[in-house]
């Protein structure tokens, strides 16, 4: 599942350290290229010798140890690694993690790396739920680090709780799973729509809401990952546009519309993440508006509901809609599923902290036509996108070479 994958693995410095060295050893067996990065601490845990025994390649333990003059070593190793891999990660690696230092060969490979990250912490239980470490796992979450949940039972430190570094098995699981993720989509066509709509009164003046974008991009970026060949139908964003992908851009919920009619037929999933316009003044007028004395009286007239007209049309297609409430999360959202013929609906309590418009973390309510699938607590976009994929893609099966893994 492994081969080709070339993988840094990050041992700091805990009791747990021992159990880096099984890991390292069955993450080879998988087929991964394994270069170790050590602690100063962690090196007092365990001999760097088993590490470089084990992955086969000399251990990393000094910044300042460059053994190559043609390379700056953290660099490389950030550059080419597809994945950075903390087992354990302990509170003091992942605080420094989320301050962003760079003091020693593992920090400093870890704030040169553009790869994804996972950690798998090991800690004293109280550790694990001091509001410090709990924010830094929060923080660190929200710009897509991934967690293995430590395990409970007995630490090191005599106490029978939750804080275990997860077994070595269930760590390259995880791993084997990320690198699955790349093909969940594979041959599927997704379209995802992002933004607000804007709606023109006057050459210079429209009516819009406070939609970056992120969300939408989020679910298209993850889908791109996942394998599919996504089509992003975007309206007024805040955000730079991803790569990797086929680009509309419309502005006001007319051109939303027809945008999405138009790539409909072709696709097997829509995800429809944007802020549409409900409402549209009924007249544009063709130059500005002149300030007259007294109020301005705005005639507004109902937009075309995206959503529900692909519901009526959809011949095969998943769909899946969003729900933006502020109270009734749960009635909303299932009513508009019925009513949209969604199969899927995120429920986005927008007035939640951390969710909503504009951040870059959400924390959504997935509902099919039975009730509650999935809560999903404050995350980073990305992570809410890839979740909500995930469960599409159990609820299509594979169209690609490989079967997908939930
Ligand atoms: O872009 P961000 O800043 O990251 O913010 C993300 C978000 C809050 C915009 C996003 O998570 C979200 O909740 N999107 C849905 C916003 C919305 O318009 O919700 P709604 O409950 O008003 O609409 C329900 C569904 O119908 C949505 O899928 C919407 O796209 C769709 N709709 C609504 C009106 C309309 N005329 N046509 C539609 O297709």
């Amino acid at each position: 599942m492994l081969q080709g994958k070339r993988i840094v693995l990050g041992i700091t410095g805990g009791i747990a350290a021992y159990k880096g060295a099984a890991l390292c050893s069955k993450l080879v067996q998988a087929g991964a290229e394994v270069h170790v990065i050590m602690t100063e601490s962690a090196a007092k845990f365990v001999a760097p010798l088993t590490l470089q025994t084990l992955s086969r390649h000399p251990v990393y333990l000094d910044t300042f140890d460059e053994r190559d003059p043609s390379v700056v070593s953290h660099i490389e190793l950030a550059d080419k690694a597809d994945l950075i891999l903390l087992a354990p990660a302990t509170a003091n690696t992942l605080a420094k993690l989320a301050a962003g230092l760079a003091d020693d060969m593992l920090g400093a490979t870890l704030l040169a790396a553009t790869s994804p990250v996972i950690a798998a912490p090991a800690m004293n239980v109280h550790m694990y739920e001091h509001p410090a470490t709990v924010a830094n796992m929060e923080l660190l979450g929200s710009r897509g680090v991934r967690f293995i949940d430590p395990g409970t039972g007995q630490l090191a430190c005599g106490y029978v709780a939750k804080g275990r570094l997860a077994e070595p098995e269930e760590i390259v699981l995880a791993v084997e799973r990320y690198f699955a993720a790349g093909k969940l989509l594979e041959g599927r066509k997704v379209v995802v729509t992002a933004g607000g709509t804007v709606e023109r009164f006057d050459p210079v003046r429209y009516l819009t809401n406070d939609s970056s974008g992120k969300m939408g991009f989020a679910i298209a970026e993850a889908a791109r990952d996942m394998g599919a060949q996504v089509t992003l139908i975007a309206g007024r964003v805040s955000q730079p546009l991803p790569g990797g992908m086929k680009i509309m851009r419309v502005e006001s919920a007319q051109e939303m519309l027809e945008a999405a009619n138009s790539v409909f037929d072709d696709a097997d999933i829509v995800v429809k993440a944007a802020a549409v316009a409900d409402y549209r003044p009924v007249v544009r007028h063709a130059s500005k508006l002149k300030k007259t004395g007294g109020t301005l009286v705005l005639e507004l007239e109902k937009t075309a509901d995206i959503l529900a007209a692909l519901g009526e049309r959809k011949k095969g297609q998943f769909l899946v809609g969003f729900a933006a409430e502020t109270e009734r999360l749960d009635e909303h959202a299932m009513d508009k599923l019925r009513r949209k013929n969604c199969d899927l609906i995120v429920g986005n309590d927008v007035s939640m902290e951390g969710a909503g418009f504009n951040g870059d973390t959400n924390a959504v309510r997935i509902f099919d036509r039975d009730g509650l699938v999935e809560s999903l607590p404050v995350m980073s976009k990305r992570d809410a996108g890839e979740r909500l994929l995930r469960l599409v893609a159990e609820r299509i099966g594979s169209k690609g070479p490989k079967g997908p893994i939930s």
